[in-house]
């Protein structure tokens, strides 16, 4: 059987998202949003990623994807990631947010594997929209690349902005040279506080084309919570995060290059700590220093 999520049914699992005692308190501080460089728009910093997590079009997939995106949206985000290439998540996601009316509520980014007209038409008919707010070339690997396609698209108002991605460290040089001489609106790339190839390599550069960043594989896959398992935050931490996910987004968000970092999770509850890293403190530059000595430790 399949679920219609219309307004109702959407906030009938929002009651359940909301049931789902939250990790920790949230602050009243005030969200944390970036301005994407090519507009000036702001965009709140922390996101959601859906590679793995809505794979299969089912129903017990939508109701989990219902009840993280409204997690999401309560807390004052927008941003979710998907891919083409993702099994059904643009599927699932269409089928949660279209019949509720809650398109203009988010901020969705895709990716195709090609410039390919056929493939953006089934992505849209998906997510059903007639556009997506980003729309990204996925794993670039050929520096030659052309974003041309991708630019006639932004112009016919296909999309609003447009990317490139990888989190293939071989394909770095093909990242920036496409990103070099294209200028898309926006990179993403793997970044963590266990893995900060990037601090080197592509961050700057995408600071000085001014393009926004996205943060793939902000937790490495799960591995720095694999990492931490069983340890206390230390005391100079608990300053500015009270869990180790905010611990670990606060780390990429402290950079002042990144636009918003995209965790994955099916987890309303994992989502709510995730969000939390959007209020409160950010490391300041001794504090960096002192999590990347600690997790090297680990
Ligand atoms: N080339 C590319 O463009 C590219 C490549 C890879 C990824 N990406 C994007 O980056 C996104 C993020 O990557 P990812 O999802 O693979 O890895 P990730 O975000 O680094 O880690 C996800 C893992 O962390 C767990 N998790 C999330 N929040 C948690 C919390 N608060 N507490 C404890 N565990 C938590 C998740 O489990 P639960 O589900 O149990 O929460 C999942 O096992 C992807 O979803 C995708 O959108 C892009």
């Amino acid at each position: 059987m399949t679920i219609r999520m219309t307004r109702r049914k959407f906030a009938a699992l929002a009651g359940v998202a909301l049931l789902v005692p939250p990790v920790h308190a949230q602050t009243d501080a005030p969200l944390i949003t970036r301005v994407i460089p090519s507009s000036g728009e702001r965009l709140p910093a922390v996101g959601l990623g859906t590679a793995h997590v809505f794979d299969r079009a089912d129903d017990t997939t939508r109701h989990k994807a219902a009840a993280v995106l409204q997690a999401l949206i309560a807390k004052g985000a927008r941003l979710i990631d998907t891919a083409s290439s993702y099994g059904d998540a643009e599927s699932v996601l269409g089928d949660v947010i279209a019949p509720a009316g809650l398109r203009d509520k988010f901020f969705i980014a895709t990716k195709l594997e090609q410039p390919d007209a056929a493939e953006l038409k089934r992505s849209l008919a998906r997510l059903k929209t007639p556009k997506v707010d980003l729309l990204q070339l996925h794993n670039v690997r050929n520096p030659r690349q052309s974003l041309a396609q991708f630019k006639d698209w932004k112009a016919q108002g296909m999309c609003r902005y447009i990317g490139i991605t990888s989190t293939f460290h071989g394909d770095f040089a093909a990242i920036e040279s496409v990103l070099g001489r294209e200028k898309p609106d926006f990179v993403q790339i793997d970044y963590s506080l266990d893995e900060r190839t990037v601090e080197k390599r592509i961050l700057p550069l995408a600071s000085e084309v001014k393009a926004g960043v996205l943060t793939a594989l902000p937790f490495g896959r799960g591995r720095l919570f694999r990492a931490v398992r069983g340890k206390e935050i230390p005391d100079w931490g608990r300053v500015f995060a009270d869990s180790w996910a905010r611990f670990f987004l606060k780390y990429l968000l402290s950079d002042p290059r990144i636009t918003a970092v995209i965790p994955g999770t099916s987890d309303p509850a994992h989502m709510t700590d995730n969000l939390g890293a959007m209020r409160g403190p950010l490391p300041d530059a001794d504090q960096r220093l002192r999590m990347v000595a600690f997790i090297e430790t680990l």
